[in-house]
């Protein structure tokens, strides 16, 4: 069994992607070539924005944003302890500081009530993310961040295809950073990501820093990087696009499914189920970039998984404000104690739009005979 299995995913898109990818090895421009103009097009329509800019990495799109909203030394950018490294790590980058503010426990997005007290003169944007598949609560943060005339960017690199109250992520905020890292929702085959946003001033500028800052042929008004897609991984994009509804509906059909199957499996254990599945908002829908429940003895729970060959991963079991490279931020434990709680509990299960009914029988048996190993 696989974590994410991308083999049967090209089975059924082998013919598709293969001519995509024909077509440009046939006409030969590499970098930023049809396909990447055909693909942004495409995006900026599914998400609902009104630009979207095809980059080489969902870090890179986010480095992309603070810079275009000239986040400077010093400056501060809110975001969650719990989550990927590079949400934090692109803040550091800039020599800003990450401030962060605890998670929701039940949904381990940034916690909205939290936001306010964060936010001081020197914050430059507000940075949630859309953990595991799941929108945070944006209409709350993007009210809190208007009324102090504050950018938000959503890092929706978890939750490209998931709606909140009907649109979906990516559309939600000024900017929206997303990942087609090969394990996400909608993953390329090598690096990829995207922003979106409504603003055609910084749809410019986004453009202008993906090309190291250069606005006309040899002509550069400001830094940048080389932060390109490179049209192959938009040809792929393409072909997988067509598929990517029906990928997202199984998706949450599965998800559904696992917190069935554990709610049956735990039902004639006479205790409350150890196991904690995940929550979704009412106006909410995931699209489970991760399956992720929270267990007691979660290391040991994960061994004992792997021996029986079910694989598993941990999303992520050191928040951020605990990272060795943050140190200077001088946060002790206990400083947000529902990521650190949640860090220390969560384990990810097998997730992709092609796992059988099977296999997540097999995968919920593992997990119910390895949690009552260790009650
Ligand atoms: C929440 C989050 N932010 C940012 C990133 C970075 O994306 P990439 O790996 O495409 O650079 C990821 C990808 O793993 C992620 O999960």
């Amino acid at each position: 069994m696989r974590f994410v299995d991308l083999n049967t995913q090209y089975e059924r898109l082998r013919g598709a992607i293969n001519k995509r990818v024909q077509a440009v090895l046939d006409h030969g421009q590499y970098i930023l070539g049809p396909e990447v103009t055909e693909l942004e097009s495409a995006l900026a329509e599914y998400v609902g924005a009104n630009h979207c800019v095809a980059l080489s990495s969902g870090t890179d799109a986010l480095l992309i944003t603070l810079m275009a909203l000239g986040v400077e030394p010093g400056d501060e950018v809110i975001t969650t302890p719990f989550t990927f490294f590079a949400t934090g790590e692109i803040i550091a980058l800039l020599k800003a500081r990450p401030v962060f503010v605890d998670i929701d426990r039940r949904t381990y997005n940034i916690d909205s009530s939290q936001l306010e007290s964060a936010i001081t003169l020197r914050t430059k944007a507000i940075l949630p993310v859309s953990l595991y598949g799941q929108c945070a609560d944006y209409d709350a943060i993007n009210a809190i961040a208007a009324a102090h005339g504050i950018p938000v960017i959503e890092d929706g690199a978890q939750s490209f295809g998931a709606t909140y109250k009907g649109q979906r992520s990516c559309g939600l905020t000024d900017i929206a950073a997303t990942s087609f890292f090969p394990s996400k929702p909608l993953g390329c085959y090598g690096d990829g990501g995207a922003l979106f946003t409504n603003d055609y001033i910084l749809d410019e500028c986004f453009r202008e820093l993906r090309v190291h800052g250069q606005a006309d042929r040899n002509h550069h008004p400001r830094i940048g990087i080389n932060g390109r897609m490179d049209s192959l991984q938009a040809a792929i994009l393409l072909a997988k696009l067509e598929i990517f509804n029906a990928e997202v509906v199984a998706r949450g059909r599965l998800g559904a499914r696992y917190s069935q199957l554990i709610e049956d499996a735990f039902s004639d254990v006479s205790m409350p189920t150890p196991v904690t599945t995940p929550y979704v908002e009412a106006h909410n829908t995931s699209v489970y970039a991760q399956y992720t429940v929270e267990v007691p003895s979660r290391d040991a729970v994960q061994a004992t998984m792997s021996e029986c060959n079910i694989p598993t991963a941990v999303h992520y079991p050191r928040p951020i404000h605990l990272q060795p490279a943050f140190a200077s931020l001088g946060q002790e434990p206990g400083s947000f104690p529902a990521a650190e709680k949640a860090a220390e509990r969560v384990i990810s299960l097998p997730m992709h739009p092609y796992l059988t009914d099977e296999q997540q029988i097999t995968v919920i048996q593992a997990l119910k005979d390895s949690v009552l190993e260790f009650l």
